[in-house]
C-alpha cells in the first residue's frame, strides 16, 4: 500500500542473510528484525550448523538479541552435509531449507561439498521430507563465469529431483534468469546491490572493497536483466539480501573479505529503486508474497512502514564494544526510511 509519503510492507522477508554470531550478531541483528517479519539465516558460521541442537540455540541466540526490536521469525538452515534421515526429523522442528555450498567458494565454506554426485542421498531425503536446498551456485572456474558454469549443475539435479524446490541463492546473471522458466522447481533469491551494481562499481575505478561480495557483480546486461525481473516481481524471484557483515578492518585490507552488509537500507533503498522505475506497487510481491507463496511461509502478520524523509546513510555503525562495520551506500542520501512507528 502506498500514497506520496508513506508505503507500507506486510510481513516483508529477507530470504538470505547472514547473521554471524556474538558481538556481530549483536550487532547486526537488530537491524534486520527492525524492517523485517522474517528472514532465512544463513548456517555459516565457525563451526557451521550442522545439528538440530545448533540450530535450536542458534535460533535461540538470534531471538535474544531482537528482542524488543519487533516480532522477528528466523528461518533457519542446515549447512548441507551428508544427513541422515533421524538427523534431518530431529532438525526438523525449527529446520527451513538446507543451504549447500560447494568446498572453497565463498566464506567459511570449506566444510562445503566437494561431489554433487555424492550429495543425492541426502537430496532424496530432503525431496521425500519437503525440504527445500538452497544453493551457491558457483563453480571454481574463471571468477566471472563460475555461476554461468553453474547452470548446467542446476539443470541437472532440477531434472533428477523433480519435486525438491530448489532456489538458486544470490543470482547474478541474466542466463540464471532465463533458467526460471524453463524448471517449474527452480526458483531464486536476488540480493538489491546486484540490482544496482557492476563489476564496474567494484572494480572500474579505485577498487571499492565494500561491494567486493561472492558471486561478484557481473554486466552492465546481467544487472539490466535481474533488475527487469526484480520490478516485474517475476513470480518464481525473492528479495533475498546476503547482506554479509565483515568488521571494518577486514575489509579494507589486503585480502578483502567478501560480503555487502546491506541490512541498514534495504527497504528505504529498494523503495527508491522501485520507485524510480515506476514500480512501487510490485515491491510487495518482491519482498514478501512471492517467498510466501513459493514456500507456504506461515509467517505472524507485520506491517512495515516507510516515509518519505531523507537521511543519510551512516558511514560505518560502530557501537563501544561491538564491530565496526561499514554499510552498503554509506553517506549516501536516501529518500525514503523506516518508521518507528
Ligand atoms: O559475499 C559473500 N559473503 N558471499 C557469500 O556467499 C558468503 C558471504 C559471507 O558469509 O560473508
Ligand atoms: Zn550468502
Amino acid at each position: 500500500m502506498a500514497d506520496s509519503r508513506t508505503l507500507t510492507l506486510n510481513r516483508p522477508l529477507d530470504m538470505h542473510l547472514h547473521l554471524r554470531d556474538d558481538d556481530m550478531l549483536r550487532m547486526v541483528a537488530p537491524h534486520s528484525a527492525a524492517q523485517f517479519a522474517g528472514a532465512v539465516i544463513m548456517p555459516n558460521l565457525v563451526p557451521p550448523v550442522t545439528s538440530g541442537e545448533m540450530l535450536t540455540a542458534y535460533r535461540t541466540r538470534i531471538l535474544k538479541v531482537c528482542n524488543g526490536v519487533g516480532e522477528f521469525e528466523p528461518l533457519m538452515t542446515l549447512f548441507f552435509q551428508h544427513y541422515t534421515e533421524s538427523q534431518l526429523s530431529a532438525a526438523q522442528p525449527h529446520l527451513f531449507a538446507i543451504k549447500l555450498y560447494p568446498h572453497g567458494v565463498t566464506t567459511n565454506s570449506e566444510s562445503g561439498i566437494h561431489s554433487i554426485n555424492a550429495a543425492e542421498p541426502t537430496m532424496r531425503l530432503m525431496e521425500e521430507m519437503g525440504i527445500p536446498l538452497l544453493v551457491h551456485g558457483e563453480t571454481t572456474g574463471f571468477v566471472m563465469d563460475r555461476e554461468r558454469e553453474f547452470l548446467t549443475i542446476y539443470e541437472r539435479l532440477a531434472t533428477r529431483f523433480p519435486r525438491l524446490r530448489i532456489v538458486m541463492e544470490h543470482i547474478t546473471t541474466a542466463a540464471a534468469v532465463q533458467l526460471l522458466d524453463r524448471f517449474e522447481n527452480l526458483h531464486a533469491t536476488v540480493t538489491p546491490h546486484h540490482l544496482v551494481i557492476t563489476l564496474d562499481d567494484v572494480a572500474g575505478g579505485l577498487l571499492q572493497p565494500h561491494l567486493f561480495c561472492k558471486p561478484i557483480a557481473k554486466r552492465p546486461e546481467d544487472r539490466d536483466a535481474l533488475l527487469a525481473a526484480a520490478l516485474a516481481a517475476h513470480p518464481k524471484l525473492m528479495m533475498g539480501s546476503d547482506s554479509a557483515p565483515h568488521p571494518r578492518h577486514a575489509k579494507e585490507s589486503c585480502g578483502c573479505a567478501a560480503g555487502v552488509w546491506s541490512a541498514p537500507v534495504l527497504l528505504p533503498r529498494l523503495a527508491e529503486l522501485f520507485e524510480k522505475h515506476g514500480a512501487l506497487e510490485r515491491l510487495q510481491a518482491f519482498v514478501s508474497d512471492n517467498a510466501v507463496r513459493i514456500h507456504g511461509l506461515n509467517i505472524p502478520q507485520r506491517s512495515v512502514k516507510l516515509v518519505r524523509e531523507p537521511w543519510t546513510v551512516p558511514a560505518v555503525y560502530a557501537g563501544g564494544e561491538l564491530p565496526a562495520v561499514v554499510p552498503w551506500e554509506a553517506g549516501r542520501e536516501l529518500p525514503w526510511r523506516v518508521s518507528a512507528a
